[in-house]
């Protein structure tokens, strides 16, 4: 434990092994940063990943009486940050989970917790501990749909986890103010900004509006650094970084083709989304390495998929694409389904399961009509044999899809 504040203190883990991460592994390793706010209430902020779980809860317990826990806040669901929840939950048995509603099914799933130990937050609840406050902030799909940041007001410091972060392991430093060379982080920061944070860039200006709107002093990130001064520089670089990305706003388009009706869909969406200032790649995954689509899935700011239907089936290799979807960072990402069939059309709305399956926002009809009042568009977008009686049916669609994914 080291405090880092009055009443607020650091709890984490230094990670220094070559770190297995999503694909990836992190050379420089990383940390995992917890905080303790010791006030007349007690509130831990975040915990641990769940390698070090116990060894986090055993430490916590010597610092304190488990029982006097208040409250755990879960800013972000995943395992790095709350796998120590397992474990705690059954030890500080007075302690609710502070949570958006979308971690709690998650969390009560992973770590088997009933759900009257939940205590559901939504932008702009504030939570007394006495002397502090904390107020909590929803920021969705930075990095996944339950994602929230804590502000603890009169310490002007923001909780972030994942958001502001870096991999790094330093068993020395905690602060950024410690090190001799502030901006030798930057590049590391970018980095990950570019791994976790850029695949989700649509929500990253919303992020700031939100941040924008606390004065903060010290961005207290759950991996890497704390940064205690200059935070406008990094909230800088992510704003001009999504602004950057505003001006080149990526569609992809994916499809197979039997006899060429799919990709004639294809070149309507593509001329279409071309002509409205978008940059446009369309693939033919029959032609196309596996690893490479993935990456350009990672990259786009939407995606379309088109497929015809044999046999009442997806042909080709697009469904392998399909299935590798979970594993990306995809979720809440513009997508949308089209195809030529020619009497039933199974495939495409196989490829909208998969779509929705992995949390994308896949475009649906009656979220069109509701948002628009269109109702001569339908998706998952399909066409009947050859799509040249189609096409402004299918430019109009491609105009919907643009608007879903300008930000
Ligand atoms: C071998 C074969 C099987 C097909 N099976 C189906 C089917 O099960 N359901 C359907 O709606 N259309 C089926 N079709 C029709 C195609 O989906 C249709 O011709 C479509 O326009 C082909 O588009 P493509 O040229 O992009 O592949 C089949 C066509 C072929 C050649
Ligand atoms: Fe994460
Ligand atoms: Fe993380």
């Amino acid at each position: 434990m080291r405090e880092i504040a009055d009443k607020v203190f650091w709890i984490g883990k230094v990670d220094d092994r070559k770190v297995p991460f999503h694909r990836l592994v992190l050379e420089k390793g990383t940390s995992y940063n917890a905080y303790l706010i010791r006030d007349e209430k007690t509130a831990l902020i975040d915990t641990v990943d769940m390698l070090y779980g116990k060894e986090f809860t055993d430490n916590l317990g010597k610092e304190m009486d488990l029982l006097t826990l208040d409250f755990i806040v879960i800013n972000h669901t995943e395992p790095d940050h709350s796998g120590a929840l397992g474990s705690l939950i059954r030890k500080a048995q007075n302690a609710k989970v502070v949570c958006t509603a979308f971690a709690v099914y998650e969390l009560m799933e992973m770590y088997k917790i009933d759900k009257e130990r939940f205590l559901v937050v939504r932008t702009g609840d504030t939570l007394n501990l006495g002397t502090k406050t904390l107020s909590f902030h929803e920021t969705p799909f930075l990095h996944t749909e339950e994602t929230m940041v804590t502000y603890l007001e009169e310490e002007k410091m923001l909780f972030t986890c994942d958001i502001f972060s870096t991999h790094i392991a330093d068993n020395d430093r905690l602060l950024v103010s410690e090190l001799e060379d502030e901006d030798s982080i930057l590049e590391d920061f970018k980095v990950y900004y570019k791994l976790i944070m850029d695949p989700h860039r649509r929500y990253v200006l919303p992020m700031i509006d939100v941040v924008k709107k606390l004065d903060i002093r010290t961005i207290a990130t759950s991996h890497g650094y704390i940064l205690d001064q200059n935070v406008e520089k990094y909230m800088g670089i992510y704003e001009e970084a999504a602004l950057q990305s505003k001006e080149n706003v990526k569609a992809l388009i994916l499809y197979n083709t039997m006899s060429g009706n799919t990709k004639k869909m294809a070149r309507i969406l593509e001329n279409e989304l071309t002509e409205q200032g978008f940059i446009v790649e369309s693939i033919n995954t029959e032609k196309a390495e596996l690893e490479e689509v993935l990456t350009k899935i990672q990259y786009a700011d939407g995606i379309l998929f088109g497929t015809s239907t044999k046999y009442a089936d997806i042909p080709g290799n697009l469904e392998a694409i399909l299935k590798e979807l979970k594993e990306l960072e995809v979720e809440g990402k513009p997508a949308a389904a089209f195809g030529s069939y020619g009497w039933s059309g199974e495939a495409v709305e196989v490829v909208q399961d998969y779509l929705v399956g992995a949390g994308m926002k896949a475009l649906r009809s009656s979220d069109v009509i509701k948002s628009t009042g269109m109702s001569d568009i339908s998706f998952p977008l399909r066409v009947r044999f050859n799509p040249e009686n189609s096409t402004n049916e299918i430019k109009a669609a491609a105009s919907v899809f643009a608007d879903a994914i300008r930000f």
